[in-house]
Formats: C-alpha cells, sequence, structure tokens
C-alpha cells in the first residue's frame, strides 16, 4: 500500500429539481507520501469539489454518489460528520483561497493556533504558545509575538492567508487539500509559500494536493500534475512529461496558453469554444465537440485512461517523437 491517499472512481453528484448533474464522474487518483500533485482545469472542471469530497466539505447538495476515498488505506467518504471534522483537524489540513472560511473572527490567531495545536497533541499553554509562534515564523509572518494577540481582522489578506495556512499545517496533517492557496498573495509571498510546502513534502512525508491556476506554480512544486475537464480526470502524470509532451488534446491546448519555457512544444492552437455545463456534457468524450482531432468514435464512447508517460483519457493521444 504505497498511496497516502486513493480516490477511486469518485461520482459527485448535483442533484436539481430537474436533472441530477454529475459533478465528478469515474475520477481514479492517488497520491504518494512526499508527494506534491497539482490539479489544473478551467473554472468549473470540479477542482474544488474534488478537494472538498477529500476534505468532506462538499457544498450541499452535493454529494458522493460513488466510489471511495481511502487514506493510508482507510476508508474516509463515509464518516460521520464529527469524526470527519476530526480528520480534518488532525490528518487532513485544508487551506482555501479565502482565509476567512477558516479562521473565526471572535478569537485571536493565538487562541486558535494554540487551541488547534492543543487538540491534537499534548502541549501545555506554554509549549503551545511557543509552537504557534514557530509556526508564524514558518509561513513568514515578521515579529510574531505580539501579533498572537491580535484578531483575524487586524491582519491584511495575504497574512491572513498565511495564519490560514500555518492553523492546516500545525497539527503535522499526512495530508494537505490546497486550493488556489497562493492566488491572493504577491509573488514573493507565494514563493515562500510554495517553498514551506515542498519542504513538508520532502521532510515529513506529507502528500499534497494543490488546486492552481498558475502554472509557474506548477512546474515549481508538482511532483505529478492532474488535469480536470467537466468533471473527468482528462490527464495524468509527471509533471515534466505532462507539461512538455501532453498527450490529450486538451491538456495540449492548456500547455499551449502559456507562455513556452521549454521550446520542445509545438506552438498548438489555443482551444476554441467552452467547457460544457454540467447540464450539457456531450456524450462520448466530454472534449469531443472542441477537439481537432476528434474522430466519429470519440462522439460514442468515452476514453478510459490510455497507459503512456502520462495517462490520457483520449481514444487518440498525441505522440510525442522524443529526442
Ligand atoms: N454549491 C454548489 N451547488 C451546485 N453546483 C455547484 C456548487 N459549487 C460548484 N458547483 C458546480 O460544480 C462544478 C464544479 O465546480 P468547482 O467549484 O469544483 O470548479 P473549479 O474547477 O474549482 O472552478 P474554479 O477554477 O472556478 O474554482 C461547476 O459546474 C459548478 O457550477
Ligand atoms: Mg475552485
Amino acid at each position: 500500500m504505497s498511496a497516502l491517499l486513493e480516490i477511486s472512481h469518485l461520482r459527485v453528484e448535483v442533484p436539481t429539481r430537474h436533472a441530477r448533474l454529475v459533478a465528478l464522474d469515474d475520477v481514479s487518483l492517488s497520491i504518494r507520501p512526499g508527494e506534491i500533485m497539482g490539479l489544473i482545469g478551467e473554472s468549473g472542471a470540479g477542482k474544488s469539489m474534488l478537494g472538498a469530497s477529500v476534505t468532506g466539505l462538499l457544498p450541499s447538495p452535493a454529494r458522493i454518489a460513488a466510489g471511495e476515498i481511502r487514506l493510508e488505506g482507510e476508508r474516509i467518504d463515509n464518516l460521520p460528520p464529527a469524526a470527519m471534522r476530526h480528520l480534518r483537524g488532525a490528518r487532513i489540513g485544508a487551506i482555501f483561497q479565502d482565509p476567512m472560511t477558516t479562521l473565526d473572527p471572535l478569537f485571536t490567531i493565538g487562541e486558535q493556533l494554540m487551541e488547534t495545536l492543543r487538540a491534537h497533541r499534548p502541549l501545555s499553554r506554554a509549549e503551545a504558545r511557543a509552537e504557534a509562534l514557530r509556526w508564524l515564523v514558518e509561513v513568514g509572518i515578521p515579529a510574531p509575538e505580539p501579533r498572537l494577540e491580535s484578531y483575524p481582522h487586524e491582519f491584511s489578506g495575504g497574512m491572513r492567508q498565511r495564519i490560514v495556512i500555518a492553523l492546516a499545517l500545525c497539527a503535522g496533517p499526512r495530508l494537505v487539500i490546497a486550493d488556489e492557496p497562493t492566488t491572493a498573495l504577491d509573488v514573493s509571498v507565494q514563493a515562500q509559500i510554495i517553498a514551506l510546502l515542498r519542504r513538508l513534502a520532502r521532510e515529513k512525508g506529507t502528500a499534497i494536493l494543490l488546486v492552481t491556476h498558475d502554472m509557474g506554480v506548477i512546474a515549481e512544486a508538482c511532483d505529478r500534475v492532474a488535469v480536470l475537464y467537466a468533471g473527468r480526470l482528462a490527464e495524468v502524470g509527471p509533471v515534466g512529461a505532462l507539461t512538455q509532451r501532453p498527450r490529450h488534446p486538451y491538456a495540449a491546448g492548456l500547455m499551449a496558453s502559456i507562455p513556452p519555457v521549454d521550446r520542445r512544444l509545438p506552438q498548438l492552437p489555443q482551444i476554441e469554444g467552452a467547457m460544457p455545463r454540467l447540464a450539457a456534457i456531450p456524450a462520448g468524450c466530454a472534449f469531443h465537440p472542441r477537439c481537432a482531432r476528434a474522430l466519429p468514435h470519440c462522439t460514442a464512447e468515452r476514453p478510459p485512461l490510455m497507459p503512456g508517460e502520462s495517462q490520457a483519457a483520449c481514444w487518440e493521444p498525441i505522440e510525442h517523437v522524443h529526442g
């Protein structure tokens, strides 16, 4: 059992008055200890839904309709809310784009950090305070001592996000789900946070699922990358292969839309059209209406993940000539 997180055949549905929309469809993904998995895809692809499925924070009425999620071998997709809450503090750290979803406006950040620390580790108040200070330094809060007594609203947005990151990491989780954790931060802070996540993965073997729009962050931080399209996995593989030799036409289009860092990637046209709404996902491959390579078969049958340097859900994956 080498996977720390194992998602198998996950299906998330959103019931509406007219239909049961499928927000995630047969998604399988695993992350090993110490591995940083990037998750990319355009807005509405299901990245946050995937993260929320793991943390047990799916927005109502979305629900897991099929599949399994395992953390260190143990099923966590069907835990009662209280057990899930405990897991979230102790073994899974969650970082979201908006820090105020995590912080309690009524308590000082020192109180919040110390409470989280003491809920999961047998620390005295003095020890918890010292540890809280250490974490504030770790996430780059200058002169943290007096800041322990401050309330969330007394910090800038960037500082608040660093505190959320400290809160998510301080209990020593085995898995971190970070949903656009650095989007609101300026570039130097972003680099610092990414470096912190990498160090955590390397030194503590923490597995990290990192949702981001930023291909620079992907290249800098991730070991592997997964590409979602209309709630389905389009491609997953090592970061180098996937960014330089994408096999799924959608992944290739995504890569072509960013400035080339490596000239081996041929110039591909940007993708025309838009991702389908959940209520209108076409038959066969969800990408076929936008795909220049689509064959008649692509309109009829959904492609499985094809093995290769990376795995691509495509009947006709792009071949790359090596050399
Ligand atoms: N609370 C909700 N109720 C119903 N549908 C939702 C809800 N939240 C998201 N969805 C739908 O689920 C799908 C996936 O949304 P999700 O938020 O996971 O996308 P995303 O990839 O995280 O996008 P973004 O890059 O904009 O954050 C979208 O079609 C979205 O409209
Ligand atoms: Mg999102």
